[in-house]
């Protein structure tokens, strides 16, 4: 039996991001923990002559059109490297806010590398493939495979962290899209400046307690540019923090997406209830990470 072409496009947290520098290119140099969501994007491959993209679901309108949605250029940048590369129409179910810091771009263009390497029985590692996500954006190298990792240089060093203990959360975004570059910019760094701060604590093998602990000294060196950029976000972290049982509560890549800890689902579905009763027009999910 031939597998479904089809796969969850989950959502990326950041649960720490340290900017490390400002690199001659422009780009900046980052420290990050990784860790993907229950929730996520949906996307089908139908295999056909040509390469098309279908989008439905609650977000679809605000996902771009063909032209420039990131799933597309990551399939061309794959037909690019691969001759003779099998394609279809691309199906995605669009459920998560866009330029909402949990890269729902990014691993909806991850999950059409999966399924067209899948299709054409190409692995993951393959340097095309791996090729295709670096120049799709920064955050699509550590979609590719998405489980917890430390990400480092602007997204292409990853390592493995085992042992992640499951996270129970709340993610809110306040339905306010916030441009990356801006919050880069808002920063501050000048080209070739290298920052120098509390080196970023080791996760490896931490228990749920001693994770949490560790998280807390880390930080999201992100949330403070990005609150100046849209101050709505200050509100965002103010709320969840307020809800009962929030462990930690912290911004996600460049906002707005905020995610809140909690020590089980019990405590995370209450708060998620309770944010929704504040404020119905928010984006809000509570779910799991890995
Ligand atoms: O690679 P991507 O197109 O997703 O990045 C969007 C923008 O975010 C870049 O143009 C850059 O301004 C900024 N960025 C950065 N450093 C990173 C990742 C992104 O400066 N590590």
């Amino acid at each position: 039996m031939p597998q479904p072409l089809a796969t969850r496009a989950p959502a990326k947290i950041n649960l720490t991001l340290h900017v490390l520098g400002r690199r001659a290119d422009g780009y900046h140099d980052l420290e990050s923990l990784v860790a993907f969501a229950g929730t996520g994007d949906d996307l089908r491959l139908e295999p056909g002559p040509g390469l098309a993209l279908k989008i439905a679901g609650p977000t679809a309108a605000f996902a771009g059109n063909d032209a420039d949605n990131l799933v597309l250029k990551a399939a061309r940048l794959l037909a690019e490297r691969v001759e003779g590369l099998k394609v279809g129409e691309l199906h995605l179910m669009k459920r998560l806010p866009v330029a909402a810091g949990i890269g729902g771009g990014s691993s909806d263009a991850a999950a059409a590398l999966r399924l067209l390497a899948r299709l054409n029985n190409i692995p993951l590692s393959h340097p095309a493939v791996r090729e295709a996500a670096r120049l799709t954006g920064a955050d699509v190298p550590v979609c590719l495979e998405p489980r917890a990792r430390m990400m480092r240089g602007v997204g292409e060093a990853l390592d493995p962290v085992l042992g992640l203990p499951r996270l129970f959360c709340v993610l809110v975004n306040p339905r306010v899209p916030v441009e990356t570059p801006a919050v880069f910019r808002e920063l501050g760094l000048q080209a070739g400046q290298v920052l120098s701060g509390a080196p970023h604590p080791a996760m490896e093998g931490a228990s749920p307690a001693s994770l949490l602990d560790r998280l807390k000294v880390a930080r999201n060196d992100l949330e403070a540019p990005a609150c100046r950029v849209q101050p709505v976000i200050r509100e965002v972290i103010g709320l969840v923090e307020a809800t009962e049982g929030c462990r930690l509560a912290r911004m996600s890549g460049s906002g707005a997406t905020v995610f809140g800890l909690y020590g089980d689902c019990t405590a995370s579905a209450e708060a998620a209830k309770r944010i929704r009763r504040e404020r119905p027009g928010w984006w809000v999910k509570a779910t799991s990470l890995r």
